[in-house]
């Protein structure tokens, strides 16, 4: 049997080296994962502002858009220079750009030259490649589309798979519409793993509680949490207890803001402004008294240019330290 495993998904414009820092704060043990990297930017980009990391967010892999397999393998041995812990693939964007570059959720439609893909990748590194991918696009057969791309990236070596467990439909929705809009189906991933046994395969979409989490566990090896990983982040504090038996790295998001605090100084000393850090801490203490408080210190205070680690701490002080169990109690 396989170590259940827990993922925080890559997300465009969201998981920035900052939120993942501010992520291992809450769980030593989720595996993050960077916003998607095109193939071009990962090979003629500015490539320590792309792919730059900290020690601190290990275990994180890098997520590759591209797909050339000469171009998607030697950006995934730029990515082992830096010191990535895995290479992923994306096959589940639907955004126009993205099928403008025939990559993305449309290499559904296209599974031989994903499992090219990933046998280049594994050819060039010693790393896990994975694949993140949906049950298909448009009109496909999703039983025979997720069965021949499984087929196809196995073949090739493939040590994980990530299932978004709804289609993407590349015309008419908006890449957030493609998040919501078209049904989720977590039965078709539940079936992919009793196929593939051997195969560690991770769901996704629409989880919301560790409750759900713990459901889909009985199914599926993994499962990887996107939006609701953002915007309340404090689950992430159940993850070490509840999937790997160990300890919470921080008791509350107060200990965890504590605990970030050396990160967020370092980066402000290099230059960062706040605000590019502190901007995905705004779903922190949601429920508790004081929390529109700290979110709206933050929106207006931590954008100016002299905003400082005391922003941060004059934020927090909004919040009510008393225990959620008792301001209810005595509400
Ligand atoms: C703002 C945003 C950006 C995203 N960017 C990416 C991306 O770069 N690569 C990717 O594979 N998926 C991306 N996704 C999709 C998520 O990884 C995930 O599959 C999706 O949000 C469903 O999971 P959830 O319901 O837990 O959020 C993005 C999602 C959001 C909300």
């Amino acid at each position: 049997m396989t170590q259940k495993f827990f993922t925080v998904a890559p997300m465009m414009d969201w998981t920035d080296r900052h939120c993942r820092a501010f992520h291992r704060v809450l769980s030593r043990r989720a595996r993050l994962y960077t916003e998607m990297v095109t193939t071009g930017a990962v090979i003629h980009g500015p490539q320590e502002r792309l792919l730059g990391f900290s020690d601190v967010e290990h275990p994180v892999a890098v997520q590759l858009g591209g797909s050339d397999p000469k171009d998607l393998a030697e950006a995934a041995r730029i990515c082992a220079e830096f010191g990535y812990d895995e290479i992923n693939l994306n096959v589940g964007c639907p955004s126009d750009r993205v099928q403008n570059g025939r990559f993305g959720a449309c290499l559904m439609q296209e599974p031989n030259l994903v499992g090219e893909c990933v046998a280049a990748m594994k050819a060039a590194v010693s790393l896990p490649v994975t694949v993140k991918c949906r049950i298909g696009v448009d009109d496909q057969d999703t039983e025979e589309a997720l069965n021949r791309l499984t087929n196809c990236v196995v073949a090739a070596g493939c040590d994980e798979l990530t299932v978004h467990a709804r289609k993407a439909w590349l015309q008419g929705l908006s890449p957030k519409e493609n998040r919501d809009i078209p049904p989720l189906d977590y039965p078709r991933v539940y079936r992919l793993k009793q196929a593939r046994p051997d195969l560690p395969i991770a769901i996704n979409g629409g989880i919301k509680t560790m409750a759900e989490v713990h459901e889909h566990l009985k199914h599926v090896d993994g499962v990887m949490l996107g939006r609701v990983a953002y915007h309340e982040p404090e689950i992430l504090l159940a993850v070490d207890p509840e999937l790997y038996g160990e300890a919470a790295p921080v008791a509350d998001a107060f200990e965890a803001i504590e605990a970030y605090e050396p990160y967020v100084a370092e980066h402000l000393a290099k230059g960062e402004r706040l605000h590019n850090i502190s901007r995905h801490m705004l779903g922190l203490f949601t429920g508790r008294p004081g929390a529109r408080a700290y979110r709206r210190h933050l929106a207006t205070e931590a954008v100016k240019p002299e905003a400082n680690l005391q922003t941060l701490r004059d934020a927090v002080a909004h919040v009510s330290r008393a225990e959620p169990m008792l301001l209810a109690a005595s509400a």
